[in-house]
């Protein structure tokens, strides 16, 4: 890659909010970067999708983000990383691009019991990707992975209803066959979950289960996203530019209300540390 352009933003997206709790991560890793999120919110959830949607709307939002000067985009989405990474990187070999996918890897690594549930939505889960890695590293490490579709959660945390009764409700139906088989590892491959771990860990604690791990990889995105920037000769930010920035601007293709509530909810941003926009038309599906 050649030199990039350092005034570009770093770009962020997610079917709706959860791509929230890995840009969290990016803001405490590159505190300088200027970002952008984009919250897929008319199009959510992602996880009942097919694949060839969600390698269309990752291109429609890429080419948004490109437009809005990113340098970088992350996909902070498990479902999207798993059907449009590809199709990302080669349709946008200028920008710098960084997925996320299920932490199997550290959970491999850290199981003391060789037994791991994976949280994640229907569309990682039967995805290609995820499946050869599953596969591979089960036959590397003798991991058992036991993998459980969390259909309706990302719902609930897209209302951020994180304490409400459905919300505990579906927890505890998803949960707890994965502790009556002993996990003592848990990895949440949705980037809408770590938004319920205190939840997740107090379901387990009250089925009395020994202490279970839990895997997020929002903290390792960042830091590859910071070492990839560091790595490409930039060309240096200029002083106008720097001192025109608003640190974090979000775009939606849903309701702005709802987007809001999730950044001051979940992020816990004042209204002046922001500044949110309806994303329009230019990010409807190419053949709607
Ligand atoms: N947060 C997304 C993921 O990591 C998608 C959740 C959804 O929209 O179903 O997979």
């Amino acid at each position: 890659m050649q030199a990039i352009d350092d005034d570009g933003a770093v770009g962020v997206f997610d079917s709706g909010i959860g791509g929230l709790s890995v840009l969290r991560h990016i803001r405490q890793q590159l505190p300088d970067e200027s970002l952008i999120y984009f919250a897929d919110s008319g199009f959510s959830p992602y996880g009942d999708r097919s694949e060839s949607f969600l390698i269309e709307r990752s291109l429609v939002i890429a080419e948004f983000l490109r437009k809005q000067h990113c340098k970088a985009i992350v996909v902070a989405c498990n479902s999207a990383t798993a059907a449009a990474i590809k199709a990302l990187r080669s349709a946008f070999p200028d920008l710098i691009i960084v997925g996320v996918e299920p932490g199997l890897k550290p959970a491999a690594q850290q199981s003391k019991n060789h037994i791991v549930g994976v949280l994640a939505t229907q569309a990682t889960l039967q995805s290609n990707k995820f499946q050869t890695l599953k596969n591979q590293l089960s036959g590397d490490t003798g991991t058992q992975f036991l993998p459980q579709a969390c259909v309706g959660l990302a719902d609930q945390i897209e209302k951020i209803e994180l304490d409400s009764d459905a919300t505990l409700n579906l927890l505890r139906r998803y949960l707890h066959p994965l502790l009556e088989q002993g996990i003592d590892t848990l990895v949440l491959g949705c980037t809408h979950y770590p938004f319920v771990a205190d939840q997740i860990r107090q379901v387990i604690a009250d089925s009395a289960c020994p202490p279970v791990h839990i895997i997020d990889t929002g903290e390792a995105v960042a830091r590859r996203l910071d070492k990839l920037i560091h790595a490409i000769p930039a060309i240096p930010k200029s002083v106008s530019r720097q001192m025109q920035r608003t640190r974090l601007t979000v775009f939606t293709s849903g309701q702005v209300v709802n987007v809001e509530q999730g950044i001051q909810g979940l992020l816990k941003l004042g209204a002046g540390e922001y500044q949110i926009f309806a994303a329009g038309e230019t990010v409807l599906p190419i053949s709607a």
